[in-house]
């Protein structure tokens, strides 16, 4: 029996694949259903921002209308049980799937400046998150702004999530840095005990008939991983700092290059969505199938094996595949138009 715990933000999981952030994960039979299959862990859909401020700003119109006549507030004011808000909802259902399930539950915080809802990473630590993670998807639509602006403002408030909770906190990295490896170094600094990668970029997609510009989500497919595993590849070994990777893992194939990528974990969506929660379990069989063929007894001693650290020839990592990519396709398309 092939032992395929992985070590993954100082948590201890049961295997590589855990299930990323979703919707699916907003009803507790599912995460019950996930954790049978086999996933190792569940991060649960994204608390906003946009949706905290929200929240208080309504709550806030309420309480200061209140205050032009007592009389009169008595109809203003807000009935309590109107105000079980967003966030209510969200510590309510992550209490719910820490008592439904022996998998690590991880909370989700999506935003992109500081500010005081990101108090609410206290609250889900108190509710039985094992874990935060923090989406800081941030569009650089400002030419004012600098990307050391940016790269600040993520530093910020990933140190002050770090700093309002002791539970370790993982950054879902966009793609677009300039220097991953520093930004990650960056953040570990700041006291990330991780980082995902990487968020997807949803594009709106253009409608030329009604002029109107839409947003778009389409599933993933494996090509997307590619970026992912060669990043994962390069901080492998050089940082303190685990790495998950989320984005084109469909099979099991996708969770043995991401491992031996040097990720700690696979975390898979779309795959899920398309296939079912049972997929879960066929991709880890056939994982362990591969596995054991090759008479490996661990899928941890495998971790990294494909690293830029690892592997000897480094050049497909560096500018030299690049190179070697172009002008071998280049070569090709003559001897195909001849
Ligand atoms: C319907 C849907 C909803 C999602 N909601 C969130 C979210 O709330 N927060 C988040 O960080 N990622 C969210 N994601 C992104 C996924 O967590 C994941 O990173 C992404 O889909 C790439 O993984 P995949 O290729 O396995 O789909 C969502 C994805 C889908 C398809």
């Amino acid at each position: 029996m092939i032992d395929l715990s992985m070590q993954y933000l100082g948590l201890k999981l049961s295997g590589p694949i855990v299930v990323a952030s979703t919707p699916l994960s907003e009803s507790i039979d599912n995460i019950r259903h996930m954790e049978d299959a086999g996933a190792s862990a569940v991060v649960l859909t994204s608390l906003f921002e946009e949706q905290l401020a929200l929240e208080s700003r309504a709550l806030d119109d309420d309480l200061s209308r209140g205050t032009d006549s007592f009389a009169e507030s008595l109809g203003f004011l807000p009935d309590l049980e109107d105000y079980r808000m967003t966030h209510e909802i969200y510590l309510e259902n992550l209490r719910k799937a820490r008592e439904a399930v022996a998998i690590p539950i991880m909370a989700s915080l999506n935003g992109a400046t500081t500010g005081g809802w990101v108090r609410f990473a206290r609250d889900m630590e108190q509710a039985g998150a094992s874990a935060i993670e923090l989406n800081t998807y941030a569009l650089a639509t400002d030419a004012g702004q600098t990307s050391s602006d940016l790269e600040k403002q993520l530093l910020d408030l990933v140190k002050s999530v770090c700093q309002a909770v002791k539970l370790p906190v993982s950054v879902k990295l966009s793609q677009s840095f300039t220097s991953i490896p520093n930004m990650s170094k960056q953040l570990q600094g700041a006291g990330a005990a991780g980082v995902v990668l990487f968020n997807r970029f949803y594009q709106p997609d253009f409608d030329i008939e009604a002029l109107e510009v839409r947003p778009t989500l389409h599933f993933s497919t494996p090509s997307e991983l590619l970026p992912r595993l060669h990043w994962a590849a390069i901080l492998f070994g050089h940082l303190n700092i685990d790495i998950g990777i989320t984005g084109g893992v469909h099979s099991a194939e996708d969770v043995l290059k991401c491992i031996m990528a040097g990720g700690n974990c696979a975390m898979m969506v779309s795959a899920i969505h398309i296939h079912g929660i049972d997929h879960i379990a066929r991709v880890l069989s056939d994982m362990c199938y591969w596995l054991e063929k090759r008479e490996y007894t661990s899928l941890a001693e495998t971790r990294g094996c494909l690293s830029r650290r690892s592997v000897p020839d480094t050049s497909p990592f560096d500018r030299g595949n690049y190179i070697k990519t172009l002008s071998s396709y280049s070569l090709r398309q003559t001897v195909a138009a001849f």
